[in-house]
Parts: structure tokens; sequence; C-alpha cells
């Protein structure tokens, strides 16, 4: 990660340990009153979502605002996008008004990576179909060494959707650099058949076996907006053999975590009193993606070369 953040494919071990460990640094000015560093005055921010997103596009927001960036949020719905101007032309002409970061979640894997090319402004993948989400991985292993103290052979089980999912993609490829242990769970037509080829990955289609001794449960949402054909009998079918509920989590270890991407299907893949329960990280995923994301911006904005912790505690004093 020098110039873009396209994906968790392109980073090594030592990529995403640099960016969890300045994350550490930034929560630490999110835990103080007053929440907001100067670091990157002067520099903008653009937020380009060609998808719906609460959590994704609020932090990148929040995480602006609080490195005192210019933030400015696109609606493609009103922009010139729907004259039929191009993405490339879009991204130039914010780029002309000086955006330095251009932050773009679209629907088509593979549109950050062709757009990185034109402009020289660096570009931040929010997710690209069903490719990478890389800050959501960034920010979940974030989230489970808060909570585990580790990230180093751990057991995950992901659960659900995987063929679709963005960030169980993101999540694989980082767990197998860094030499977690992963269970992929799933329906055989949710799981393609090349994921038992990458490192650290083992499938199960039984979810009572998959989540047998887990340290964290990953669940996933169906991603219906990006299915194009039936991939299991119904929902109500989908959600009796893979629903989280407390009967299942009893299965992974008593001090599992369970951890969810957003936005939740209640009663689809996690039971309401599981998603509520002390078992649950989801909201900690939520209140992390700030910091993480306050990390990928400043790497990218210049402070590659610092080393994480020490270079946030040494320019932003409480
Ligand atoms: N996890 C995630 O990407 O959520 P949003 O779609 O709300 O951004």
């Amino acid at each position: 990660m020098k110039k873009d953040l396209l994906g968790i494919h392109a980073l090594t071990a030592q990529d995403i340990e640099h960016v969890l460990e300045t994350a550490s640094g930034f929560k630490g000015v999110l835990e103080r009153d007053i929440k907001k560093v100067p670091t990157l005055r002067g520099k903008t921010m653009v937020n380009l979502f060609f998808e719906p997103s609460t959590r994704t596009r609020m932090s990148f927001e929040l995480a602006g605002k609080r490195l005192s960036m210019d933030v400015a949020n696109v609606s493609i719905a009103a922009s010139s996008v729907v004259k039929g101007e191009s993405l490339l032309d879009t991204i130039r002409t914010m780029e002309a008004y000086g955006a330095d970061i251009v932050v773009i979640r679209h629907s088509s894997s593979g549109v950050p990576h062709i757009l990185s090319g034109g402009v020289d402004a660096s570009i931040v993948n929010a997710g690209d179909g069903f490719n990478e989400h890389p800050t959501q991985a960034l920010l979940d292993l974030f989230t489970i060494r808060q909570h585990k103290g580790r990230l180093e052979g751990l057991t995950v089980a992901i659960v659900g959707d995987i063929a679709h999912s963005r960030v169980a993609k993101s999540n694989i490829y980082a767990m197998g650099k860094l030499g977690m242990k992963i269970r992929l769970i799933g329906p055989p037509t949710l799981i393609p058949s090349g994921m038992k080829l990458l490192p650290g990955v083992e499938i199960f289609h039984r979810m009572e076996e998959g989540l047998r001794g887990a340290d964290v449960i990953m669940q996933l949402r169906i991603q219906t907006e990006r299915q194009d054909g039936g991939y299991f009998p119904s929902i109500h079918e989908y959600a009796d053999l893979y629903i989280l509920n407390n009967r299942r989590l009893a299965m992974a270890k008593p001090d599992a975590i369970v951890m969810h991407p957003g936005p939740l299907n209640r009663g689809v893949e996690i039971s309401s009193d599981v998603a509520d329960g002390e078992s649950s990280v989801i909201l900690d995923q939520v209140q992390n993606g700030v910091a993480v994301r306050m990390a990928v911006l400043y790497l990218l904005a210049g402070g590659w070369a610092s080393s994480g912790t020490q270079a946030a505690q040494e320019r932003f004093p409480s």
C-alpha cells in the first residue's frame, strides 16, 4: 500500500501489521475528549459510493474529519454520472478540485484498479462487486486482536455466502497471510471450489462440524443483490441450516466471539439473542472502523514510512 489501497491481495503480512499498529494509535486519539488531530489539515477526501452504505461511508467521513481533512460526499444520483459522464472523467474532475484521496464503492469488481492507473489521487477500495472490501477485513482483524490479544493460530469460522462476499474474500486473504486457520461454512453452491486451495482454508457444509472449537465466528449476509439464480431452495431452509443461534454458538469455544460486517438480517444468518448477546463484538467492529480508516488515510497521505503507534503518539500528543 503506497499510493492506493485496492485490496488485501497486494499487501504483505508486515503491511497489515503496520496498518493495525497505526490504528491502535488512532484508537487512543478517539478515546480522548477532543477526538480530532490536525494531521491531514489541507488534504481533501472524496467519498464516491455507487452502492448503498451506512458503516463504510460514515466511518470514512468521520475518519477524514477526525484527521482535519476536507471531506466531500458525492451523491451519484445528483451527479453528472447520470448524464453519461465516465467514471474516469468524474474522478479527474474531483482531482481538478484538489482531491488527494478518492474512496470508491462500486458494484463491478475491478473498478478501483482500473481508475488507479488513470489518476494521481490515491484510490481506496470501499468494496468492489464480489471482489474485495479491504478496510472491512482490516477492521475485523483489529477487532479480533482487541478481544483475543493475538491473530496467529486462531481458528475463524466464516459462515454463509462466501461466493458473493467481498468481505469474506478480503478476510480470507488477510487471515491466510497472518497464519490464522480459516473454516468456510456454507452450502456447496455458495463456496467456490477453488477456495480450498488458499492458505489456511478448510471447507465445511455442516455448521455443527465447522463451528466446533472455533475462536471466532463471522456470519455473512446473503448477498441477494449479487446473486443471479437459486443457490438454495428458500431463505427459510437456508436459515434452518446456517443461522447462528445460541444452540450452535455453544459448539464453538466458550470464549468465542461473534462478528458480522453488517447490515444484519436478523432471523436469517443470526438470531437476535446472539447478535445482541455477550459474545457479540459487532458494535466494536463498527467503532473500530473509524480508527482503522484513519490509519489507512494517514498512511496513504504520506505516513507509510513512519512506524505505527510510535508515529501516532509522537505526532498527536494529548
Ligand atoms: N460492512 C459494510 O460494508 O457495511 P455498509 O454496507 O453499511 O458500508
